[in-house]
């Protein structure tokens, strides 16, 4: 495995390769959801690249980005039990440099739901995502179902830029109890780590319901939202039952549908989702 730690020094590299390059672009920390990502691509490609870089841009003001959990030589031993080939490793300084003034941004997908209450949030993504794809130059890229909105955001983008790569989406991988794994979840107290398995709760009743006859989007978020309610350590930042292709909040389930929600747990804001209606993703227990 190498880790490269300049674009030029990349390039060249990049040059000497035959085959196809799979990419797994993450913000580092990793666990056994950016895990699962990097083996699908280890399977599927020549090459395996996975970048590290804690994206300041799709950070607002008074969000995580100083405190968000960095251990740069765990993850290095992570992806070279994974066989990984190269880690790109860029400096903010490299990603941005002084002067740097050019913004790639979706409209309308980026309107609803993480959009909405993180302003600013998906164009920092797709900037560096689109970045990221011009330096790495890869034929497949690995994103999770786990961040619903970007993976949307992100394959608009390709096919609106016409980015020549196909985006593979990788099943949410989950603690054994349900738990969605995440960066942040290391942020949670015990207290608050037992009261973050509502989300995983809420959306099991969503599906329960779902699956009994209950077709009306209402009355599963209502439902939703009362159970969480529940939790005395959970409030709600949304609950959403929207379009799988447009994100726009729909009446009744008769197509499928992806349910979202964000919730805060003390200062810890975690995201989940699931899709209903016939085309949904299995879920990966760890
Ligand atoms: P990060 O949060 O590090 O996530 C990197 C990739 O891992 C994303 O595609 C994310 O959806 C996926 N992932 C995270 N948790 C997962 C889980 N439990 N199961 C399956 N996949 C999971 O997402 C980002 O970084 C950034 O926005 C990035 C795309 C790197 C741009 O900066």
């Amino acid at each position: 495995m190498r880790t490269i730690t300049r674009v030029s020094e990349y390039r060249e590299a990049r040059n000497r390769l035959d085959g196809t390059v799979g990419f797994v672009p993450t913000m580092g920390y990793l666990h056994e959801g950016h895990l699962e990502l990097v083996r699908w691509a280890r399977r599927e490609n020549n090459t395996v690249v996975v970048s590290i870089f804690v994206n300041p841009t799709q950070f607002g003001p008074g969000e995580d980005f100083e405190r968000y959990p960095r251990d740069p030589e765990r993850d290095l031993a992570l992806l070279e039990k994974e066989q990984v080939d190269i880690v790109l490793y860029l400096q903010p300084g490299e990603m941005y440099p002084t002067g740097f003034n050019t913004w790639v941004e979706v409209l309308g997908i980026t309107e609803q739901l993480e959009g909405k209450v993180r302003p600013g949030h998906f164009k920092g993504v797709t900037s560096v995502v689109a970045k990221l794809f011009n330096i790495v130059r890869p034929q497949c890229t690995y994103f999770g179902q786990k961040d619903a909105q970007q993976v949307a955001v992100i394959q608009k983008m390709v096919s609106d830029l016409n980015m020549d790569l196909k985006v593979v989406v990788v099943p949410t991988v989950r603690e054994p109890d349900g738990l969605a794994m995440s960066s942040r979840n290391t942020y949670l107290n015990q207290g608050e780590r037992q009261a973050a398995l509502i989300l995983w709760r809420s959306l099991n009743l969503a599906r329960d319901l779902h699956s009994g006859g209950e077709c009306g989007a209402e009355a599963i978020r209502q439902q939703m939202e009362s159970m969480i309610g529940q939790e005395l350590l959970a409030e709600i930042v949304y609950v959403s039952i929207a379009d799988l292709t447009n994100l726009q909040e729909v009446d009744s389930i008769d197509k499928p549908c992806l349910v979202s929600l964000a919730v805060r747990i003390g200062r810890t804001r975690l995201i989940d989702n699931i899709v209903l209606g016939d085309q949904e993703t299995p879920t990966i227990m760890s």
